[in-house]
């Protein structure tokens, strides 16, 4: 990290002019370090949604939004997508290289054997109701996590935080599935280690202990590639709550399911649910026939509706996972025979319109990996409700490799932001008996 030039930045107030280092990394925008600004003038920066702050310096992930580039550790997503499978991308980004293949085998082998949760947990499940959302069931057990496992709680130890990692690889999916198989009134279904990771996740979910469920590799293949999709994604929301939670000192469990909580929200991880929603919802109404009548709908500022699927604050030109994840979607249909499933017919549609669209090319609105990514799950027969799940699922990676590298990193301290108060200035209380109105 160079910090060869330097930020000069002066005041109409008569504050004395300071200057900044300004660090430069392998790849990206140069960065202002501007942590001594409040020592030497008494001012904080203000920039709400971090609009142009780093939150912290990071190895793991790297987007390019005009160039629609997303690597992790350096290797492009559309290679890793098309040659690795989710644990090669898992061990990449926590460990930083590929895994060779022995180093695969023993990665794999110990991750299977993890998968199992504790007998007790399933009490848990109980107690919430079935109509819950499984993302509210899935916050409590992930947070749940730490009471069955107070060693993690020794997050200085190296040991202490491989094995939290690997439990969280490993568990993330039973926990899913036992949050679905309740919702749904049916028994859960034990891990199958001898199944690849996504195969033996589809099993939990659609396995019953009278029916056996035979994983058919283009699904299997495809739910893979959902989870390499949503790995990581650097700074994000959910990302950087892990990050302000975990900096506490609190167990890796805690923080994660922090992240779970916050990427439950539709302008996050619920844009798929609320993307399928949208097109279900236009379909009902008359499908291809009410596509403009929506168009002209979301274009009014006044209606409050956006193009579900549309839109990220990173990418500007396009989600490179987008392009991927309709791929996959293609495949999917036309192995389960549903080309002509009319809901993909109306998202192409839309998407159509929206790329030729004014308001949408100004605005540099494009597809992002949820616009596919819920037709992709539906046609898998996961239901709409479940799709946020399988999100936190395949982020717990990016999470928990973002959690390690802030707690190791040298000048980790506590994430604490600090504010411009608007609010009253010091005023007096009035004893309760002589307030008026
Ligand atoms: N439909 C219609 N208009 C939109 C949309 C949309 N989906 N997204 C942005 N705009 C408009 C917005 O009204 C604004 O217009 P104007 O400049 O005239 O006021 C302009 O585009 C910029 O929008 P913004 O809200 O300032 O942009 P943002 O960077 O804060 O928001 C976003 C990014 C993803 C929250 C937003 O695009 C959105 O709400 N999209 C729909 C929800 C969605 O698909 N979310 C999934 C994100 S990808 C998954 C992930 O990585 O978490």
């Amino acid at each position: 990290m160079s910090t060869q030039h330097k930020a000069t930045m002066s005041f109409s107030d008569g504050t004395p002019s300071v200057e900044f280092p300004i660090m430069t990394g392998t790849m990206g925008p140069d960065v202002i370090d501007i942590r001594k600004l409040y020592g030497q003038t008494g001012k904080f920066t203000y920039d709400t949604g971090f609009l142009s702050t780093a939150s912290c310096a990071s190895t793991i992930t790297y987007i390019d939004g005009d160039k629609g580039q997303l690597l992790y550790r350096g290797h492009p997503i559309e290679q890793l997508a098309t040659h690795c499978d989710f644990l090669e991308v898992c061990y990449l980004l926590y460990y930083g290289e590929l895994p060779t293949q022995s180093q695969y085998e023993e990665f794999r082998s110990t991750v299977m054997h993890h998968t199992m949760v504790h007998e007790a947990m399933q009490f848990s499940v109980r107690g919430f109701r079935r109509d819950a959302h499984p993302m509210a069931v899935l916050t409590g057990l992930t947070g749940g996590m730490a009471a069955f496992y107070p060693d993690s709680l020794e997050i200085n130890s190296p040991e202490q935080q491989d094995i939290s990692f690997i439990r969280l690889i490993a568990k993330m999916p039973t926990m899913v599935a036992m949050a679905y198989k309740y919702s749904i009134g049916q028994p859960y279904v034990y891990p199958k280690n001898d199944l690849s990771y996504a195969a033996n996740f589809m099993n939990m979910m659609f396995a019953t202990p009278c029916e056996k469920y035979e994983p058919n590799p283009v699904l299997v293949r495809a739910m893979d590639r959902i989870f390499t999709l949503h790995a990581d994604h650097e700074q994000n929301a959910s990302t950087s709550t892990v990050r302000l939670c975990g900096s506490s000192g609190t167990s890796p469990f805690s923080a994660i399911a922090a992240g779970v909580a916050c990427l439950w929200g539709p302008a996050h991880g619920g844009a798929n649910q609320a993307c399928l929603e949208m097109l279900e919802d236009i379909q009902a109404k008359g499908g291809l026939a009410k596509v403009g009548e929506y168009m002209e709908q979301v274009k009014d500022k006044n209606s409050g509706v956006r193009l579900m699927g549309f839109g990220h604050r990173v990418y500007k030109n396009f989600d490179p996972r987008a392009k991927l994840m309709q791929e996959t979607c293609k495949e999917v249909l036309q192995e389960l025979g549903l080309e002509d499933d009319p809901i993909f017919k109306l998202a192409m549609a839309l998407e159509k319109i929206a790329l030729e669209d004014d308001y949408f090319v100004q605005r540099k609105l494009y597809p992002n990996v949820d616009f596919y990514s819920g037709i992709v799950q539906r046609a898998l027969g996961i239901p709409v409700e479940m799709f946020t799940c399988i999100f936190a699922l395949a982020r717990t990676i990016g999470w928990v490799a973002q959690w390690k590298e802030m707690i190791t990193d040298p000048e980790y301290k506590i994430g604490r932001p600090r504010q411009l108060y608007l609010g009253s200035t010091e005023r007096p209380v009035t004893p309760m008996a002589q307030r008026k109105g």
